[in-house]
C-alpha cells in the first residue's frame, strides 16, 4: 500500500508522540495529526510547540460505539491508514480495529509501544509490575494491536538491564530512553514496507 498516512494517539505526557513527530517531520513521513482522549494531556502542548495538527475528544457520557465513531469519522476524513498508539490508555474495540485490518499483511494497521518485554507484564503498569516482580532484565515492545490486551504480533523488542541500585524511577527512565529509540525504528520499518513478524 502506497498511502501511509498516519495518526498518533496519546493520552498523557506524550514524550513518545513528540519523538515520533520530530522523526516524521525530519524524514517527511505523512503524519496527519495527533489525537488525545484527554483535553488537558501534556501531549497537546508539545504538539502546539511543534506546530503539528492535533485535537482531542473526551468520551464523557458517550457510549464506546459513538465515541469511536466520532474518532473514525475524522480518521476517514483525513484518509488515515496507520495508527501509532503512544501511551494511549483506552482499549480500542474489535469493530474499530477491523476498520484497519489489512488482508495482505494479515494484521491491523495499528501499532502500540508497551513498557515491558511482552508477553510478560501486559496492562497499564508495565514498568511498575516488572520492577515489583524483581526482574533483572526488562525491555520495551512495539507490537501490532489485536483484540487482546497487549497480545498482538511483535514488530520490535529491546531489553535493558536492571541494576541492583535502580529505583523504579531510574528503571522507568532507562525504559523510556529505549522507547524513544525503538519507536522511530518501528516507524521506519512500516513506512518502508519492512514489516517482519515471527509466526510458528
Ligand atoms: C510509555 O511508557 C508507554 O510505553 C506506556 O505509557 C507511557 C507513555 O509515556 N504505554 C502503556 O503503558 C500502554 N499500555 P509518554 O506519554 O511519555 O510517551
Amino acid at each position: 500500500m502506497n498511502n501511509k498516512n498516519f495518526a498518533i494517539f496519546a493520552s498523557g505526557n506524550g514524550s513518545n508522540a513528540e519523538v515520533l513527530c520530530r522523526y516524521a517531520l525530519k524524514y517527511n513521513y505523512p503524519l496527519k495529526f495527533v489525537f488525545s482522549d484527554k483535553k488537558d494531556a501534556g501531549v497537546l502542548s508539545r504538539m502546539d510547540k511543534l506546530g503539528v495538527e492535533h485535537f482531542s475528544i473526551e468520551k464523557n457520557k458517550m457510549s464506546k460505539i459513538d465515541y469511536e465513531r466520532h474518532i473514525l469519522d475524522t480518521l476517514k476524513e483525513k484518509d488515515i491508514k496507520w495508527i501509532f498508539l503512544a501511551g494511549y490508555m483506552k482499549i480500542l474495540s474489535s469493530s474499530f480495529l477491523n476498520e484497519f485490518y489489512d488482508p495482505n499483511l494479515k494484521l491491523n494497521r495499528v501499532v502500540n509501544i508497551h513498557p515491558s518485554l511482552l508477553p510478560s507484564f501486559p496492562g497499564k503498569n508495565g514498568y511498575g509490575d516488572a520492577f515489583d516482580y524483581g526482574v533483572k532484565v526488562s525491555g520495551v515492545t512495539v507490537h501490532f494491536v489485536d483484540d487482546g490486551i497487549d497480545t498482538g504480533p511483535i514488530l520490535l523488542q529491546e531489553s535493558f538491564v536492571r541494576d541492583s541500585n535502580d529505583t523504579l524511577e531510574s528503571f522507568k527512565t532507562k525504559g523510556l530512553e529505549l522507547e524513544h529509540l525503538i519507536y522511530p525504528k518501528a516507524l521506519d520499518m512500516i513506512m518502508n514496507d519492512q514489516i517482519e513478524v515471527y509466526t510458528r
